[in-house]
C-alpha cells in the first residue's frame, strides 16, 4: 500500500526557525509496518536530517512516544494496519518543548519523576541478613504500575498537564505509587506529602486520557485515585 507521511519539523540551527510539515509519499508499504519503520525508511531514504528517538524498537525502552493521527502512541508498537487510513500524521508528544523535529525537553518530565524518590528507601537490615521476603498479595498490591517504561506518553496526553506544566503528572505518581504500596519501602508518609501540594495528585481532574494513552497497560487513572484516598484516609493499604 502507499502512505502519505506528514512529519512535523522543526531544526533552529539549520535555519527551519518556524514548526511545519513535511509529506513523504511511501510506496509499498505493508500493513505490518510500524510507524518507526515508516521514519526510518524517511531517514535513510529521504531526508537523512529527520530526528527522532528511539533506541529497543519492540516497546520497552520508552523514548519513542509521539502523536500519531493526534494520539500519543510508541512508534515502534503502533501499525500502519492500526491508523485505518494512507494518510499518517507524525507529531511530538505536547506540553514539553521541542527541540528538533519529533525530539522534545524530557527534563522537566524525569524532574517531576525525580521529585517523587522513585526508588526503595528503608534503613532496616533484616535480622537474618537476607532478602525482605514480601507475600504474594503484597506484590500484587503495585504489581501493575511496576510495568512503567517512563515513556511520557501518560503525562503529555493529559489537559491538566498542557495547562499548567509544574503538575507532577500521572508518570511521577505511577512510580511513586510502585514505592507507596510497597510493604518494604520506609518513605510512604513523605512521597504523600510531597504530591499533596499544590502541584500534586489533586490537580488530576479524572480526565482518563492517560490511561488510554499508555502503551503498557498500566490503570493510570486508578492509581492517581489510590494515592489521593491514601493521602485523604492517612491509610495506606
Ligand atoms: Fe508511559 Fe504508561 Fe509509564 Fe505513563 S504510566 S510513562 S504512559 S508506561
Ligand atoms: Fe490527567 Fe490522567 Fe488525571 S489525564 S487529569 S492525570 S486522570
Ligand atoms: Fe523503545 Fe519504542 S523504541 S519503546
Amino acid at each position: 500500500m502507499d502512505i502519505s507521511l506528514k512529519v512535523f519539523r522543526y531544526n533552529p540551527e539549520a535555519g527551519r526557525t518556524k514548526p511545519a510539515y513535511d509529506t513523504y509519499l511511501l510506496n509499498g508499504v505493508d500493513p505490518t509496518d510500524r510507524i518507526l519503520d515508516l521514519l526510518e525508511e524517511v531517514k535513510d531514504y529521504h531526508d537523512g536530517t529527520l530526528s527522532f528517538r528511539r533506541s529497543c524498537a519492540h516497546g520497552v525502552c520508552g523514548s519513542d512516544a509521539m502523536r500519531i493521527n493526534g494520539v500519543n502512541r510508541l512508534a515502534c508498537k503502533a501499525l500502519v494496519q492500526d491508523l485505518n487510513s494512507n494518510s499518517i500524521t507524525v507529531e511530538p508528544i505536547l506540553g514539553l518543548k521541542v527541540i528538533k523535529d519529533l525530539i522534545v525537553d524530557m527534563k522537566p518530565f524525569f524532574d517531576s519523576y525525580k521529585s517523587v524518590m522513585p526508588f526503595m528507601i528503608n534503613d532496616d537490615i533484616p535480622e537474618d541478613g537476607k532478602e525482605r521476603l514480601q507475600s504474594i498479595a503484597d506484590r500484587e498490591r503495585f504489581d501493575d504500575t511496576t510495568k512503567c517504561i517512563l515513556c511520557a506518553a501518560c503525562t503529555t496526553s493529559c489537559p491538566t498537564f498542557w495547562s499548567d506544566d509544574k503538575y507532577v503528572g500521572p508518570a511521577a505518581i505511577v512510580n511513586a505509587h510502585r514505592f507507596i504500596f510497597d510493604t518494604r519501602d520506609q518513605a510512604a508518609e513523605e512521597r504523600l506529602n510531597i504530591l499533596n501540594d499544590e502541584s500534586g495528585v489533586f490537580r488530576c481532574r479524572t480526565a482518563f486520557n492517560c490511561t488510554e494513552a499508555c502503551p503498557r497497560e498500566i490503570h493510570v487513572t486508578q492509581a492517581v485515585a489510590e494515592v489521593k484516598q491514601a493521602i485523604v484516609s492517612g491509610v495506606i493499604k
